[in-house]
């Protein structure tokens, strides 16, 4: 994992796998079935990076031997939070890792002219003592981003307690995103070049619900 020099709240995961599972989704060639494959299986791998800090406890068990104090994740259940649409291939591969996790929403879509997050659906569960993952595949402009933290906080959770899981971030995403909530730590695959006139990540991979969902 690389903390990037530029945003102290950034870090890339740069396991070999899941670089090379991004490039193979980033190929326009790569099937919607492939990419969607594909996405849960990144998700894992990230997922499994970015909860390497999480608390221990200890519970006391049985073992078929013996009693003994051993390690189990202290707290509440995760809450696993996708931005729709595209947040919920990602949220899929987190929950093959961390089945008890809840699941929160944000519906969130961009208008094509203002490029800003229009609000449609908010469901989350319980804050209190519990750490939030958001996922969005592409961190592109940022207002997204920030606006789903905003609702977070709305809602009670402090940003301490929050994570950004993205697969693709742009840098102009990723100032946007640090000076809304520098504290909000964001783990990302990579870190492209830039953004297009229609705040399309280049190099990056598409419109990552098309490119999941078979739409257009
Ligand atoms: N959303 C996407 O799906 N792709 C981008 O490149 C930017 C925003």
């Amino acid at each position: 994992m690389i903390n990037h020099p530029e945003f102290p709240n950034l870090f890339i995961l740069d396991h070999p796998l899941i670089q090379h599972k991004l490039t193979l989704m980033r190929d326009k060639e790569r099937s919607t079935g492939g990419f969607r494959t594909l996405l849960r299986e990144i998700s894992l791998l990230m997922g499994y990076e970015i909860t390497r800090d999480l608390p221990l406890t200890t519970e006391r068990i049985d073992t078929p031997l013996t009693a003994m104090d051993a390690p189990v994740i202290a707290g509440k259940k995760l809450a696993i939070v996708p931005v729709l649409r595209a947040g919920l291939g990602m949220a899929q591969g987190l929950h093959e890792l961390v089945p008890s996790a809840r699941e929160g929403h944000i519906g969130l879509y961009r208008d094509h002219d203002t490029k800003q997050p229009v609000e449609y659906l908010v469901k989350l569960p319980e804050p209190e003592g519990r750490v939030f993952i958001i996922v969005d595949p592409m961190l592109a402009t940022g207002n997204s981003a920030v606006h789903a933290v905003d609702v977070l906080n709305r809602h009670g959770v402090p940003d301490e307690n929050i994570r950004f899981l993205a697969l693709v971030a742009a840098p102009e995403g990723a100032a946007v995103f640090y000076a809304a909530h520098p504290k909000v730590k964001v783990f990302t695959a990579a870190l492209d070049s830039h953004l297009d006139e229609n705040a399309y990540i280049v190099p990056g991979l598409g419109d990552a619900g098309d490119r999941m969902f078979g739409t257009k």
